[in-house]
């Protein structure tokens, strides 16, 4: 990214309820964002067509998957981002399966930096991951095992990790009554946007 140029945010909504918390929060910080100047492309993993990692090994020499589904201007998206927007509901202790299926396919990104010894980040992108989240229950547990696997995906492109998780929500548009849930996404979504500005 050079400096005058907006930074591209990849915005990635991992809940399949429309209308729900995630999508409130996305929106919200996706808003911020894009006041400070920052170009949103979104990425709807429960509409897209791919399948899950394979394991079938076509990646390993080359560091590209060779599946042909949606998951390609995925992969394109993430070469192009300057930082993601991930948000996902906790579901059973993890993010909801259609984000876990896009993230097991970051195997190609994992093989192109730990196989070949070429990472993302050899091009010199830092790609900060901020990932926005909700639970129903206050499980401090699964709060931390989510988050295990939500920054293994950033490690792929060499990504730093922050995240803004909030518990006991439940309901449909519930995170509209928290204090400061909104706000608070909506400032980060700005502070993104005006730090890779900064640091284009
Ligand atoms: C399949 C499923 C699994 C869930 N698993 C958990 C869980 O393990 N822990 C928890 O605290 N809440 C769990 N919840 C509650 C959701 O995290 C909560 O309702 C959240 O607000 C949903 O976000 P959304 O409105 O964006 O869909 C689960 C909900 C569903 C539908």
């Amino acid at each position: 990214m050079s400096g005058s140029k907006q930074p591209l945010i990849a915005a990635v909504l991992g809940s399949p309820r429309r209308g729900g918390n995630t999508e409130m929060l996305l929106e919200a910080a996706v808003r911020g964002a894009e006041e400070e100047g920052a170009v949103v492309e979104w990425v709807r993993p429960n509409q897209m067509k791919f399948v899950a990692c394979q394991h079938c090994g076509g990646c390993a020499a080359t560091g590209i998957c060779v599946i042909k589904d949606e998951m390609q201007t995925v992969y394109d998206l993430i070469e192009r981002m300057d930082a993601m927007l991930l948000a996902s509901p906790i579901y059973f202790g993890s993010v909801t399966a259609q984000v876990k299926a896009m993230i097991d396919r970051s195997q190609a990104l994992w093989a192109r930096k730990y196989l070949l010894h070429h990472p993302l980040s050899a091009d010199g992108k830092l790609r900060p991951l901020l990932f926005l989240s909700v639970l129903g229950g206050r499980s401090r547990g699964q709060i931390r095992a989510t988050r295990r696997v939500v920054r293994s995906f950033g490690d792929t492109w060499d990504g730093p990790y922050e995240d803004l998780i909030f518990p006991r929500i439940d309901l449909q548009g519930e995170i509209a009554d928290h204090w400061t849930a909104l706000p608070q996404v909506h400032a980060a979504g700005q502070e993104l946007a005006v730090r890779l500005q900064q640091e284009g």
